[in-house]
């Protein structure tokens, strides 16, 4: 249903979280947790910004993405600046993701947030860790349950709802209040949430 949505909504380029560049929290995330360049996943990369991003910086990248719309926008997107990355039409939390080898990073914006569930949302952390190497990241924005609103924005989840999800898989390194990047007048409030994969 919600692969639905997402093809409806990519078709009709109804897609409000379109940055057309990276979102900067990305950018200083890596930056300021000196984050260092290596295998990189965009789970839910949309039309491949940050993945571009990620590659234009060092990492090997690799963008997935349930919508095959998104990922034909994002493999043109890649062609035209002329960067190398891989992009997957893949449902991330249902489908293998082919390689095999270990990511040394994971970033989503606004895909770990679309599941409703708790028990998906769930299955999403236990998943990403799973392709994660030894204190293998993964940085995920996460829409913020505590901004109050009376127009639509993205999904929204509270602190529990993330630590619930990933305390099993993960050590939270970070966990901040803070904003989505936007090209509007106002910026939508998300999580911040930094993650390191759990030895034990
Ligand atoms: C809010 S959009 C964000 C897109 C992109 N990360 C960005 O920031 O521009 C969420 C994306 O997650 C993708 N998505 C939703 N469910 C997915 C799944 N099960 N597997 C892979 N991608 C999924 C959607 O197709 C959509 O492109």
């Amino acid at each position: 249903m919600m692969e639905k949505m997402f093809k409806e909504m990519y078709e009709a380029g109804d897609t409000p979280w379109e940055l057309h560049r990276p979102d900067g929290n990305l950018i200083e995330m890596v930056r300021d947790y000196a984050i260092s360049p290596g295998a990189a996943l965009d789970i839910g990369c949309g039309t491949g910004n940050n993945t571009i991003w990620l590659a234009r910086h060092g990492f090997t990248a690799t963008g997935c993405d349930v919508t095959e719309l998104a990922i034909k926008q994002a493999m043109t997107k890649a062609a035209e600046a002329q960067v190398a990355c891989t992009f997957l039409r893949l449902d991330f939390l249902n489908e293998e993701v082919p390689g095999g080898v270990p990511f040394a990073f994971l970033f989503d914006r606004g895909c770990f947030h679309s599941f409703d569930s708790a028990e998906e949302r769930r299955r999403f952390a236990e998943k990403s860790a799973s392709l994660l190497r030894k204190d293998g990241l993964w940085l995920s924005l996460v829409g913020n349950r505590d901004e109050i609103r009376d127009t639509p924005g993205p999904p929204q989840c509270s602190a529990l709802d993330i630590i619930s999800a990933v305390e099993s898989f993960f050590e939270i390194q970070l966990l901040k209040s803070n904003h989505f990047d936007t090209n509007h007048a106002s910026a939508h409030r998300n999580w911040v949430c930094l993650m390191k994969k759990r030895t034990r």
